[in-house]
């Protein structure tokens, strides 16, 4: 079919003729909203790495996931910034830690919105590493019973899902196991399979403390160079045992996120990160882009290559303006 029998733009005229041909569509239900949870009451204080984003306390943030839900967002997901931090990271399994204490918050005050956990000790530790060290190293398999306990503490307060983003060898099907044999079973794994050694993740390590003291996490996040490799890791965490298997960062990856899709036929999330959401706001703010257009272009497009969910900052935004539409 060639022009002048195929006119691609006669499909393009209104916008009734594009919506009858549109292939991909960004729904409320893709959303998945990280939060912060700090100590404290009555805190909800703006982060500067990430405008329009807060640290909240817990009775605040009990309120902050109530607006998620009345949204219609199915699902948030929970950081903690605890009030003391030890060389393997105990605050972070600690049965009374922040996020604990969140959650069980949350459960009592908000029903029926899905509580996704972050499952990594760099928050946690003095030196801000993912796991427990040995000299100068992250010890991978020390590093595994950590993370279960702190899936089951928190699995334990309430979290309906656990999403392990330490990049540990092996972490899955430990955290599996042990939930199985504590009787939940039922409790679905999101793993970061897919994590690179990303300098996108800037923001987030100052909103969430975490920036290692020493080094960098390249001993454990991917290069960012290899998608082969991506494979083989998405792989492992399948056989592990994960639900969703989750990609990340998003933008500049969305090849890797295409390959996820097409070799394996578990649901894909994709984490649109912060340094992402903050390059947005910052052009945004000097009124170079239009913030809304620009972020339902991305979200789209990370959508388009494959991703069943979206983890973004800008989730509440996404909410609001899918029902402006
Ligand atoms: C914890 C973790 C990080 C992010 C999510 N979980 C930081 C890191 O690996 O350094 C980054 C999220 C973001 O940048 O929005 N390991």
């Amino acid at each position: 079919m060639y022009f002048p029998d195929y006119r691609p733009r006669r499909m393009r005229r209104t916008e009734n003729l594009r919506r009858m041909i549109r292939e991909t569509s960004l729904s409320v239900d893709d959303l998945i909203y990280p939060l912060f949870v700090v100590p404290g009451k009555g805190v909800k204080d703006p982060i500067s790495s990430m405008p329009g984003q807060y640290h909240f306390s817990v009775d605040e943030l009990v309120r902050e996931v109530a607006k998620t839900k009345d949204l219609g967002i199915p699902a948030i997901i929970l950081f903690g910034l605890p009030e003391t931090k030890d060389e393997v990271g105990s605050s972070g399994y600690d049965p009374d830690g922040i996020v604990q204490r969140g959650l069980r918050a949350i459960k009592e005050e908000v029903e029926d919105i899905i509580l996704i956990t972050d499952v990594c000790l760099c928050e946690y530790t003095s030196h801000g590493h993912c796991g427990v060290l040995k000299g100068d190293e992250v010890d991978n398999d020390a590093t595994l019973e950590l993370l279960a306990r702190q899936a089951l503490s928190h699995v334990k307060a309430g979290a309906d899902m656990v999403a392990p983003s330490d990049m540990m060898d092996g972490r899955v099907s430990e955290i599996r196991r042990v939930l199985d044999e504590e009787g939940y079973a039922h409790i679905p794994i999101m793993s970061y399979a897919v994590k690179f050694a990303s300098a996108f993740y800037g923001p987030f390590r100052e909103a969430a403390q975490s920036a290692p003291s020493f080094g960098d996490r390249r001993g454990y996040q991917m290069d960012p160079a290899n998608s082969r490799e991506a494979l083989r890791e998405t792989a492992l965490d399948v056989e592990e045992g994960a639900d969703i298997v989750m990609v990340k960062p998003a933008m500049a990856f969305m090849d890797i996120i295409c390959l996820v899709r097409e070799e394996f036929g578990l649901p894909v999330a994709a984490y649109n990160v912060s340094g992402e959401y903050a390059m947005v706001k910052a052009a945004a703010e000097k009124g170079w882009i239009d913030e809304k257009k620009v972020t339902l272009e991305l979200l789209t497009g990370i959508k388009r290559a494959g991703a069943d969910m979206i983890l973004t900052y800008h989730a509440p935004d996404v909410a609001r303006w899918l029902k402006e539409i």
